[in-house]
């Protein structure tokens, strides 16, 4: 009997799924991951409730069923990662989503070894990114594994999902009809579909779980310190998924995180994506601000076209390609340098550096300071000019001719 790892997070597709590949003769291997997806705001009863998926899919009649504690891993190695990289996909969306598929992938694949299964299924549609992520890095860890995709070999309406759980004993008791798709994890919540699909819409506050509605943030800002050593985030001596849960609930309350995006997917088409990312984003304007005092102004402007590349690999399900770990190298050049203090401001829904501090700083206050004791060479200025302006005198002088295009 051939053997197959799903990725199972418990909700009615997913568990139909698992119905589906029992009768098609399968010993399924449920996997569920926890990525902390409620930790900033359930804490341990969010361990509890993943506890039941497992033991939901057992009662399904799963072979065996996995929880996997990959909290940890996942900001180190993903997350962390993409901080020093300052990933935003156009700009905006820190990728939360998008950096959880390849960490799944892996433990997938790391499954299926491990039960020597030959197969690995996902519950992704066939109109999404999180499809391909998955399957690209399945592919590139173990190309022998037949990786399904069973709601794109066969779409599920709500209806026939209903219907079929109904035939096959899978519990719908709680399954209300659910206003949006959402996906969380320690590095952001997405909200998607439903209402939010007419983009004239402004999202409705049933659409947030993270960050407060204004009228319920606090009328007064509040700072925060964070502290970098060798690019690695500390605040109030947290470090790691406690620092991320922490940031979340802190810079939540202020509303500090909420996005709302018209962005391009992988398959072509354009989607409204919303988010609350308060942690994520708290700590990469952290992070870009101390970049900004530490690193010369070229390589500023050169990570800054590296740092977009980074984003929209991972957005692009290409976290496995070299050129992802060549970015990394090149990212962990500046981790010696990237120590010391950036002072945050939180306010209704703005994050806002007030102060920084480091010993690697490149700023000189004898060469910046307009008061007493100016260090600065304000005649090599006027020669500077002279010759920084010359490709332009130059020009301007055949542009004045008026006959430049004639050729004699
Ligand atoms: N659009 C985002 C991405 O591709 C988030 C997708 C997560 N799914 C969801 N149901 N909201 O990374």
């Amino acid at each position: 009997m051939s053997r197959i790892v799903l990725a199972y997070s418990g909700g009615l597709d997913t568990s139909v799924l698992l119905k589906k590949l029992i009768l098609e003769g399968y010993e399924v291997v449920a996997m569920t991951v926890d990525l902390g997806e409620s930790d900033a705001i359930a804490g341990a009863g969010a361990t509890r409730a993943l506890e039941a998926v497992r033991a939901k899919a057992l009662s399904l009649g799963a072979y065996d069923a996995v929880l996997i504690d990959a909290k940890e891993r996942f900001i180190s190695e993903y997350a962390f990662a993409a901080l020093h990289a300052n990933a935003l996909y156009q700009g905006v969306y820190p990728l939360s989503a998008a950096l959880s598929r390849p960490l799944i992938a892996d433990l997938l694949v790391k499954t299926a070894h491990e039960y020597a299964a030959t197969a690995v299924a996902h519950g992704c549609t066939g109109k999404g990114n999180d499809q391909v992520r998955i399957e690209v890095a399945v592919r590139a860890l173990d190309p022998t594994l037949v990786c399904r995709a069973p709601l794109r070999e066969a779409p599920l309406s709500r209806p026939d999902a209903m219907a079929f759980a109904a035939e096959h004993g899978v519990p719908i008791a709680h399954t209300v009809e659910k206003p949006y798709s959402i996906d969380a994890n320690l590095w952001g919540r997405s909200i998607e579909a439903g209402v939010l699909e007419d983009l004239w819409m402004a999202p409705p506050e049933d659409a947030f779980a993270w960050t407060a509605v204004s009228y319920d943030r606090p009328s007064a800002p509040e700072e925060i310190t964070i502290t970098f050593e060798g690019g690695e985030p500390r605040c109030n001596g947290l470090t790691s998924v406690p620092l991320v849960a922490f940031l979340n609930a802190f810079a939540g309350i202020h509303g500090i995180g909420r996005i709302d995006l018209v962005e391009d997917r992988v398959v072509g088409l354009k989607s409204r994506e919303v988010y609350e990312c308060p942690g994520a984003i708290a700590l990469i304007t952290a992070h870009r601000a101390l970049e900004r005092l530490v690193l010369t102004r070229d390589e500023q402007r050169f990570k800054a076209t590296c740092d977009q590349r980074y984003a929209e690999l991972i957005y692009d399900g290409l976290w496995m390609q070299p050129l992802r770990l060549a970015l990394n190298a090149f990212n962990a050049t500046f981790a010696t340098r990237m120590s010391g203090r950036v002072r945050l401001c939180l306010h209704q829904g703005c994050v806002t550096v007030t102060g920084l501090a480091s010993p690697f700083a490149l700023y000189d206050e004898r060469l910046a300071t307009y008061g007493a004791g100016d260090a600065f060479d304000h005649h090599a200025a006027g020669g500077f000019i002279a010759l920084h302006g010359l490709p332009l005198d130059a020009y301007a002088r055949v542009i004045a001719r008026g006959d430049a295009l004639a050729v004699p």
